[in-house]
């Protein structure tokens, strides 16, 4: 029996629109039951599961094969633990045994360029941070899919670009490198369980032949009270959707240091010309 329609109620709140048939098949399954998870046990990550995950990361596609992302893998608690206060002190990056930093690593590239006794001026544009941060995201999605599909449990942490320059000091990236996010691996603590959290309606992200403006606030608002209704359902009463997201571009504060990003890629090397 398909599990399809249960997860596609829990993924808007309402399901797709009446009369909507979509394929049924495992890997769409598997997509729709994702959850960030952020209550984790202390059980190791298996042996094995590093390098599956990372080869699931380099079957995505990338920008001319290219290749500018790379990843560090991170188990040493007291590393962890700066890393978690850096990120804005949350807890589950110290707890989770295993932490993920995914990175545009115009480094590599760079240094067979100068081992060839040539030039990379292309890497001073900003395009090329693009392809990088591009790459690294294709890389840990995949890889995030596959941390799931083995049982384990995962959430991303943008938190680390609240203090770049000190997570790359950390790690001891070279210039050229960009600590784009963050990942918890572990297994979930079943004692606290996410739930799968519902998106605003296909109608304000589909657009068809050409984009729409006019139905976005309304289907955002009509989103409030899907999310609103979610979050009762998890015995929480946060502002509405609508104002919470507002809030995060309001003012330059609301970046939480992101705000001097163009600095911090500066000081690591970036000329984003
Ligand atoms: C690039 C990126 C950065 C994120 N950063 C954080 C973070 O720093 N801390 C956190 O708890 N969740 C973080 N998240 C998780 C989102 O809050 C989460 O994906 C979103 O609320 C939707 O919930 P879901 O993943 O459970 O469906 C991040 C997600 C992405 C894609």
């Amino acid at each position: 029996m398909s599990q399809l329609p249960s997860l596609l109620e829990h993924r808007y709140g309402t399901g797709l629109d009446a009369g909507t048939v979509i394929p049924v098949n495992t890997v769409i399954e598997h997509l729709l039951s994702h959850r960030s998870v952020r209550a984790y046990l202390p059980t190791p990550v298996p042996a094995g599961c590093l390098e599956a995950l990372v080869a699931a990361a380099q079957s995505a596609s990338t920008s001319s094969n290219l290749q500018v992302w790379s990843v560090v893998a991170i188990e040493d608690p007291e590393r962890k633990a700066k890393l978690a206060a850096l990120a804005g002190n949350q807890a589950h990056i110290r707890d989770v045994p295993l932490f993920l930093v995914w990175l545009a690593d115009l480094a590599r590239i760079d240094a067979v360029a100068r081992a060839q006794g040539e030039q990379a001026e292309g890497l001073e544009f900003l395009e090329a941070l693009l392809v990088g941060v591009i790459d690294a995201a294709l890389a840990a999605q995949n890889a995030a899919v596959a941390i799931e599909s083995m049982g384990l449990a995962t959430v991303y942490i943008g938190g680390i670009r609240n203090k770049p320059e000190e997570v790359a000091r950390e790690l001891g990236l070279p210039p050229g490198v960009f600590p784009v996010f963050g990942m918890c691996v572990g297994y979930e603590d079943p004692a606290r369980p996410a739930a799968i959290k519902p998106r605003i309606a296909q109608p304000a992200v589909l657009h068809r032949e050409q984009y729409r403006l006019e139905d976005q606030v309304r289907e955002a608002q009509a989103y409030d009270a899907v999310l609103a209704k979610f979050w009762a359902g998890e015995g929480m009463n946060p502002p509405a959707w609508t104002r919470t997201i507002v809030s995060r571009v309001k003012t330059p504060a609301a970046l939480h240091g992101r705000e001097r990003l163009v600095e911090a890629l500066h000081n690591l090397g970036f000329l984003l010309r």
